[in-house]
């Protein structure tokens, strides 16, 4: 349907909280990923649903509060290696398993978060 935004067609914000809820649980339990967060997840969650909502269409929830994502530069205090990337975006697909989210919208929203994701790398690997 073309008249729908990624958002909207997603079901909004009910399926975009539980996605992003879902993929921080995996977060918080993948050891490659988990130590560079913080412990308490809540606050991380709440940004990453303003964000994505943003991101598919929908209203400019991040912006309004928090100003240009710039999220490039929000990442550079973290050293962010393509091996993170990887882990990050198999929690992604993981999450969008779990809440049975498929078809051509899943992998619309697969392309777009995996360019982003490789974006943020900013640290080579470990060779080990
Ligand atoms: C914040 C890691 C990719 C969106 C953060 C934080 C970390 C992090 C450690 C800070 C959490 C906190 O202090 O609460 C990573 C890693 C990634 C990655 C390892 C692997 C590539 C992405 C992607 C997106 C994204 C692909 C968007 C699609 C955000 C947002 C925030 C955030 C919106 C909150 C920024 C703020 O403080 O306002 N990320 N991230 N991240 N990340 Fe990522």
């Amino acid at each position: 349907r073309m008249d729908l935004t990624p958002y909207e067609h997603l079901g909004g914000e009910a399926v975009l909280s539980k996605l992003v809820t879902t993929f921080y649980a995996f977060v918080k339990e993948d050891d490659t990923l988990s130590p560079l967060f913080p412990d308490d997840l809540t606050e991380t969650a709440r940004k990453q649903i303003q964000f994505l909502t943003q991101f598919l269409g929908g209203p400019s929830l991040y912006t309004d509060e928090h100003g240009h994502p710039m999220l490039r530069a929000r990442h550079m205090p973290f050293p962010i290696s393509q091996q993170h990337a990887t882990a990050w975006l198999q929690c992604m697909e993981k999450a969008m398993d779990a809440i049975a989210l498929t078809g051509s919208l899943r992998e619309f929203i697969l392309s777009r978060l995996t360019m982003t994701a490789y974006h943020m790398v900013n640290t080579a690997d470990e060779p080990w």
